[in-house]
């Protein structure tokens, strides 16, 4: 203290903070002590090894982390998949957090399957027959994803997915041991003449879709084409499983009920994500299950993870049901179909040329580049010109139908950034 002519407190902060850091010990009854230093080792480590030992499995995380990485200082995001913190309820999550911590069971193993009343509101809000002991709490949509495939569908088996489709369940299926197999779709979904057609051809005995604001192309499963989907996949004995990831998001025509709602055989998995609608490390979800695939999804998780932490069980279940819920609900769809307008009245603006979906719900809008563009160089391009956007190419399980960018309207600070994204976009795109 004399030294540095600093307090008390300080001091005790700064030895706190090289205790933790490991430069000093504490020994309680005699005092702080330099820390020795380990010995440096001689050369650089040889972890050749392992090459051999880990053998000829990979699992690639490119496009996961390109999700999650934080746009570079300066540049507007026309990219990633939650809402920006502007828009993500965080004063009413910090109060249910606290709630949710201040209970005396907080950090108790919770009930399995999940917190009672979280799995009844879940049940509620699916809606239909879904009951809630059909209800499995889970770690997010992307854990659910690992979860639900590793339960129903053995390695080295297809999966039939919509082309294109959410990277993250390419990057799962593939990791898993799974042949992602594309079915294509339209502005209204799967095309469900040519899903009968692939599970003929791959034997597939899983289908994985999202029925409502698909990511990356932001459609919908038309209303007519719901049976028939469930039809062609219970002709085949094959599972769907519904990555209802966004169904909180809706602002325009409202998106049918899920297939989940509608299924009397346990045909149906259904996923339901809470991060979009909320913040991205609420990480909580919901798979529906029915008959013996439910218990093999429950043991999977229990043995994969034990069970989702109580305390954000409790957290997600203070947040949807207090009074501000519904108004937060309300007050982002507002935003998020203001944001999608902007982008396409921007759009319209510089790129004139470009066509593009036209999302009634979700975050995303799926564009098409002329012929021969290459997508990815493009990407590259315009983060060079300051505006990060997905390349439509990793969204393909095989090979693209065409050069596409996806572009995302929730991630960005403002409208007034969206705006500028695209500015800066028709700078390196010229049509
Ligand atoms: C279609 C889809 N499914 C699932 C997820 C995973 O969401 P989370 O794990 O945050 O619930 C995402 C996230 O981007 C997604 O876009």
């Amino acid at each position: 203290m004399e030294r540095y002519r600093v307090s008390p407190v300080t001091v005790t902060r700064a030895l706190s903070l090289l205790t933790a850091e490991g430069l000093v010990v504490t020994r309680p009854g005699s005092g702080a002590y330099v820390a020795e230093r380990p010995v440096p080792a001689s050369g650089p480590a040889d972890y050749g090894w392992q090459a051999v030992a880990l053998g000829d499995r990979s699992v690639d995380p490119s496009g996961m982390t390109w999700l999650l990485t934080p746009p570079p200082e300066g540049a507007v995001a026309l990219s990633g998949g939650y809402l920006h913190p502007t828009l993500q309820p965080l004063r009413a999550l910090s109060l249910a957090a606290a709630r949710a911590a201040r209970r005396p069971d907080a950090w108790e193993v919770p009930p399995l399957g999940g917190v009672p009343e979280l799995r009844a509101w879940f049940a509620r809000t699916i809606g239909g027959s879904v009951a809630p002991s059909d209800v499995l709490v889970s770690s997010g949509g992307q854990q659910s994803l690992t979860t639900v495939l590793r339960a129903i569908a053995p390695p080295g088996s297809p999966l039939l997915v919509e082309s294109p489709t959410y990277l993250g369940v390419l990057a799962v299926a593939r990791a898993s041991g799974l042949h992602p197999v594309p079915v294509p779709a339209d502005e209204h979904g799967l095309r469900p003449d040519l899903l009968a057609e692939a599970f003929e051809l791959t034997g597939a005995r899983v289908l994985y879709f999202q029925p409502a604001y698909q990511n990356p192309t932001g459609a919908t499963l038309a209303a007519e084409r719901r049976a028939e989907v469930l039809a062609v996949a219970r002709a085949a004995g094959a599972f769907i499983v519904e990555d209802d990831y966004a169904s909180h998001l809706g602002f325009g025509t409202p998106a049918p009920a899920p297939l989940v709602s509608a299924d009397p055989d346990g045909r149906v998995v259904h996923i339901a994500s809470m991060t979009k609608a909320t913040a991205p490390s609420l990480r909580v979800a919901a798979v529906v299950a029915r008959g013996p695939v439910a218990e093999r999804i429950r043991s999977t998780q229990l043995v994969a993870e034990f069970f989702p932490a109580r305390p954000l069980q409790e957290t997600l279940l203070e947040l949807v049901t207090s009074p501000g819920w519904p108004r937060h609900l309300r007050a982002v769809r507002a935003a998020l179909r203001s944001r999608r307008d902007a982008l396409t009245a921007a759009l319209a603006r510089d790129l004139p040329g470009l066509s593009h979906s036209r999302p009634d719900g979700g975050m995303h809008l799926w564009a098409r580049l002329p012929d021969g563009t290459d997508d990815e160089a493009l990407a590259r391009d315009a983060l060079r010109a300051g505006v990060l956007v997905n390349a439509g190419r990793p969204f393909f399980p095989a090979e693209p139908s065409a050069p596409f960018l996806r572009l995302s309207y929730g991630g960005a600070a403002s409208e007034a950034e969206l705006s500028e994204g695209v500015r800066r976009l028709a700078t390196v795109l010229h049509i």
